[in-house]
């Protein structure tokens, strides 16, 4: 059993994981934008700005073009949450320069047209790396994020153990992932949307369900708010802490390298 995992509900070789979560992405890269909005009805606009609000900073943080802030945004595919990074950063008038990493070049490939087209940041850049083996030297960089990626990932443990490498001493880790709903009635509700509203949405507007009834599936088998900040934990992270949203829907992880 020690060489296979879950892929949604499916028991995979672990081996093969990565490229089926790869196919996925390749799948619904086009139009994956577009689809979070349908699912969420935009809500995942609201997490990702609370989690953003989490990128700040203390006095004693001094950034210049000399030493600038260096974040890394994991799983980051089309750019959502490195874009708002990238405003915050400007508005704040902080030196910065934003690494969005994906395992998915097709995803990245989006993210990069969207930044040419809409945003016209000069200071991300968008690398092709999977993050359970980034190719970054230890203790680089200042905040490490990751939205709606981690629980893709084959091996959890390993990708929490190269955020922690790769961050700073006193680096802050943040993640934002689907996690578990607190009340028993909204979550009866939310099994019934996630199971028989998403992958019909997935059907319609991308002739695929099979992706969008993964995502359902993997949500699920995702660890709890609990046992999740005990995985950080058990990385080496310190001050452990989370946030929800939408009733757990999705919670905010946040810890110190
Ligand atoms: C649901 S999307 C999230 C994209 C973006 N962070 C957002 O919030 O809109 C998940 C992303 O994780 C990426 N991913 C999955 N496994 C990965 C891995 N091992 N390393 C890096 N990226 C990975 C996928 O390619 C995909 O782009």
């Amino acid at each position: 059993m020690d060489n296979k995992t879950h892929f949604g509900f499916k028991t995979v070789d672990k081996d093969k994981k990565s490229n089926l979560v790869k196919d996925i992405f390749s799948n619904v890269a086009t139009k994956y934008d577009l689809m979070n909005d349908l699912m969420s009805g935009t809500v995942h606009r609201h997490w990702k700005n609370e989690m953003v609000k989490e990128i700040n900073f203390s006095r004693q943080d001094k950034f210049t073009k000399e030493k600038t802030c260096q974040i890394i945004d994991v799983a980051g595919g089309t750019g959502d949450i490195a874009f708002r990074m990238a405003r915050k950063f400007t508005k704040l008038g902080i030196d910065s320069n934003i690494k969005v990493v994906d395992i998915n070049q097709e995803m990245l490939e989006v993210g990069k047209e969207r930044n040419l087209h809409k945003f016209g940041f000069n200071n991300l850049e968008f690398i092709c790396n999977d993050g359970e083996n980034l190719k970054f030297e230890d203790g680089y960089f200042d905040f490490y994020t990751i939205a709606f990626g981690i629980r893709n990932f084959t091996n959890i443990d390993k990708g929490l153990s190269e955020a922690k490498r790769v961050l700073k001493k006193g680096g802050k880790f943040v993640c934002l992932e689907f996690s578990k709903v607190n009340d028993y009635f909204l979550q009866k509700i939310y099994d019934c949307y996630s199971f028989k509203i998403i992958p019909k949405i997935g059907e319609l507007v991308l002739n695929d369900r099979q992706s969008y009834q993964y995502l359902v599936e993997s949500i699920r088998k995702f660890p709890d708010q609990e046992n999740f900040a005990n995985m950080i934990k058990n990385a080496g992270f310190e001050k452990v802490s989370y946030k929800n949203f939408s009733f757990g829907a999705a919670a905010i992880h946040i810890a110190y390298a």
